[in-house]
């Protein structure tokens, strides 16, 4: 069966339709820049864009940047300020007329992992993280998904863990890979700390370089690299929109 899956970013919106027997993206993704200002309405006609460049009808699974629960999006830390207490599913299914579904960023990359990627059939708790704008977090038990975890605003060092260690701030701040490490293996200790994950996972684009930082990196977890790399949010988000079939 292929859904179409969309993630919606701080600064890109990027979908593709998805085999979500295997997993696989069955055409080139498209990515559009997230609009400013990034309202709903505003985000919402390019996810209808994406849509349509498809030529696709069905099901959307459509991920955000931000808390959801039951389809209402409740904060807007890199998006615009009006995405709080959002029916976000509503709007998606009245701009592009099909059903729709939309789930937290983090928790549609971990979920994607889960199934076909780097956590495939690993049993006790995994932390997936993806480092981009902000950090995503996925957190599993025995493949269960806890959703709504918001790991990158643990506080260290009195800030948010997102802006110390996302990809962004690594940029932004012009960071070598291992000053980033270091800032990434600040926010590991309090992770290990109260959670002692068994498995920890690094999405996001910066997880193609995993090469260059994994050995800055520290945790009594084991860290491996996501298979899907920056799709992975696609992927989870068409996954989740196969449901709405069934
Ligand atoms: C948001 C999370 C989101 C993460 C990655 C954070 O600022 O609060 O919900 O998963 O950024 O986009």
């Amino acid at each position: 069966m292929v859904t179409l899956g969309i993630d919606i970013g701080g600064s890109g919106i990027k979908g593709a339709p998805v085999n979500v027997t295997t997993g696989e993206l069955v055409a080139e993704r498209i990515r559009i820049e997230t609009p400013l200002p990034s309202t709903p309405g505003n985000c919402a006609q390019v996810v209808n864009e994406i849509v349509r460049r498809f030529n696709y009808t069905g099901p959307i699974g459509v991920t955000f940047p931000a808390v959801v629960r039951h389809g209402v999006t409740l904060t807007a830390a890199n998006v615009d300020k009006s995405w709080i207490n959002c029916d976000a599913e509503k709007l998606l299914r009245a701009v592009t007329g099909m059903p729709a579904i939309v789930l937290n960023d983090g928790d549609a990359a971990g979920i994607a992992e889960m199934e076909f990627g780097a956590g495939k059939g690993v049993k006790g708790t995994v932390a997936m993280f993806t480092f981009g704008t902000g950090i995503g977090s996925a957190f599993f038990i025995d493949g269960v998904l806890f959703p709504n975890t918001e790991f990158g605003h643990l506080l260290i060092r009195d800030k948010d863990a997102e802006k110390r260690a996302s990809a962004k701030v690594k940029e932004d701040k012009d960071l070598s890979w291992r000053e980033w490490a270091a800032r990434v293996n600040e926010f590991f200790v309090e992770i290990d700390k109260l959670f002692t994950p068994d498995l920890i996972i690094i999405g996001g684009g910066i997880s193609k370089k995993f090469d260059k930082f994994e050995k800055f990196l520290r945790s009594n977890a084991k860290i491996v690299p996501a298979k899907f790399f920056n799709d992975a949010g696609i992927i989870g988000a068409a996954m989740a929109a196969s449901k709405l079939q069934k």
